[in-house]
């Protein structure tokens, strides 16, 4: 007897994945269990997404059009960024903009050490060497004072990152790089319509990058925003992706560039998301708050605490507890998908011999402790109580690790 798993996109994308588990039993037929998974990540696409595509097709337009325009004018829209570029993925939106700000090489980035790997590899990969920062241990990004102890002689720029679906403490940091006169990227990858003092993650540093990535707020498959202020440094991320030069259309090329560009289909999808903004905010919140009355009162659970100067729109649920792997394997075992939390910067292989050793306990803890869980559009209220359920139910009984 042997088993293959299906996937069965919901419908209407408002509810949770289902997997099919197609059981080959002997030669008397087919046997089909329908199993209710809950998946950690789940674009929410529909009709509109569909409609979206199908007027790329219609107008037979596949490379970056009037869907990219579009898009880029509701991102400046709803960013307030005086500049909009796009860009494959978050990954290379970082990378394009580094690469735009020209800094010296071999000159120190200032990162915090609880991010995506992409922060630092975009960084890398520019020619910059990352000094690594610890975190606040109740928000998870790195505070204005972290960014300002680590700055040196050799410090060209900072990157503060948003983290979880909260601002970094990006209008201070933006005001320490101007005091040191440094660059300041904003990762802003999970941080589309958040705001931070009033003001749209991304747009407080020189340049401010947002991922859509298939998991973050919306999405067009992959995909990513390059928010700028100045207009000689749009002018240089425009050029470098385009292959350094103005229009598609010519073979003069006036400085050296790249192909960062995107297809219309991807900005189609983007756009058709857009409109979907608003509800996932209130959704994902009320799944979050859910979430947050259902494990009050465990004393072994610690939660991400919202700065007040910043909107909220979840990412993930995060908790930490000393029992973190118990609570995963009970998780998995009652078939909900977890992820744990960022593994520290200072700690990753291939960053060893790029960075100096640094402690960053904060970093350290959070990936030791920290479990995220989900908050998708895929959700029901009941898949939000199994989880609760199972979170109490483990965390009841006696610790299995002495
Ligand atoms: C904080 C952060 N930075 C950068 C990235 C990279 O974005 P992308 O996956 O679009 O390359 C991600 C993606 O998860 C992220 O979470």
């Amino acid at each position: 007897m042997h088993g293959t798993w299906r996937y069965t996109p919901a419908g209407t994308g408002r509810r949770a994945i289902k997997l099919l588990l197609t059981l080959n039993v002997g030669k008397k037929g087919v046997k089909s269990m329908q199993f209710h998974r809950i998946q950690q990540v789940e674009p929410w696409l529909g009709r509109s997404e569909l409609e979206a595509l199908n007027g790329c097709i219609e107008r037979n337009w596949l490379t970056e059009g009037p869907a990219a325009a579009a898009f880029r004018q509701s991102m400046s829209q709803l960013t307030g960024a005086n500049h909009v570029a796009l860009a494959p993925n978050g990954t290379l939106g970082l990378f394009l903009a580094l690469l735009a700000l020209d800094l010296p090489r071999g000159s120190e980035i200032i990162i915090p050490g609880f991010t995506f790997m992409a922060s630092a590899s975009a960084a890398v990969f520019a020619g910059l060497k990352p000094v690594l920062v610890d975190v606040d241990p109740h928000t998870f990004t790195a505070r204005p004072e972290a960014f300002e102890r680590a700055i040196t002689p050799r410090t060209s720029a900072l990157m503060p990152v948003h983290i979880y679906g909260q601002a970094a403490y990006a209008a201070e940091i933006a005001q320490v790089g101007k005091r040191h006169g440094l660059a300041v990227i904003e990762d802003a990858a999970q941080a589309c319509g958040v705001r931070y003092r009033g003001q749209h993650a991304g747009t407080f540093g020189d340049v401010g990058v947002i991922s859509f990535f298939a998991d973050k707020t919306i999405t067009m498959g992959e995909g990513a925003a390059v928010l700028s202020r100045e207009q000689r440094l749009a002018r240089r991320i425009s050029l470098l992706r385009n292959q350094g030069r103005e229009s598609s259309g010519s073979f003069i090329h006036e400085s050296l560039g790249m192909n960062f560009r995107v297809t219309d289909m991807q900005c189609a999808v983007g756009q058709a998301q857009m409109a979907r903004l608003p509800q996932v905010k209130i959704d994902r919140l009320r799944r979050y708050n859910l979430f947050q009355e259902g494990l009050t009162g465990l004393a072994q659970l610690r939660f991400m605490k919202v700065d007040p100067n910043s909107e909220f729109i979840p990412f993930r649920f995060p908790i930490l507890c000393p029992r973190m792997p118990e609570l995963r394997d009970a998780l998995e075992l009652a078939g909900v998908q977890t992820r744990s939390m960022f593994y520290p910067l200072h700690r990753q292989p291939c960053l060893a011999g790029l960075i100096d050793p640094v402690d960053l306990p904060i970093c350290d803890t959070l990936y030791g402790e920290g479990l995220c869980l989900p908050v998708h559009q895929g959700l029901q209220d009941s898949d939000v109580h199994h989880v609760i359920d199972v979170i109490r139910n483990t965390l009841s009984r006696k610790s299995s690790v002495s």
